[in-house]
């Protein structure tokens, strides 16, 4: 699957997602060797601290499935200016299960910059 057919899959999750609070929705598609890919979206919470991000919902339905350890490529967008970065939380959980991930982080426009998932959080504690 080509970056930019990635990248489209996550905008399509936009209408997906749950933000009354916000209003910021964010989309997001994690591509396994295989070429099996697992979207999310935001879903917020009336308690706001209990928010699951884009990114999140999309590794714990992977993960869920029984995936763990081919995730090759992950997709997130956002209706912003900039580009839409994964979070410091999101980083973290992505680290667990794949350090080298390649991450396509996309803005409203539909242009996208890639990054690996090291760049974005150098030296992180994981399970080696
Ligand atoms: N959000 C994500 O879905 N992913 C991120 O990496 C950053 C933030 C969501 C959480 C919340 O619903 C909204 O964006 C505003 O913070």
């Amino acid at each position: 699957m080509t970056d930019q057919a990635l990248v489209e899959l996550a905008f399509s999750m936009l209408e997906r997602s749950y933000v009354p609070y916000s209003h910021f929705p964010v989309g997001a598609a994690l591509l396994c060797a295989d070429g099996t890919v697992f979207t999310g979206c935001n879903v917020e919470n009336a308690a706001y601290g209990s928010t699951i991000c884009a990114e999140r919902t999309a590794l714990v339905k992977a993960v869920s499935e029984g995936r763990r350890d081919d995730f090759i490529r992950l997709a997130v967008v956002g209706n912003s200016a900039d580009y839409c970065w994964p979070c410091g939380a999101c980083r973290q959980m992505l680290y667990e299960f794949a350090p080298n991930l390649r991450v396509l982080a996309a803005r409203g426009d539909g242009k996208f910059m890639a990054v690996s998932l090291s760049e974005l959080l150098p030296y992180g504690f994981g399970p080696k």
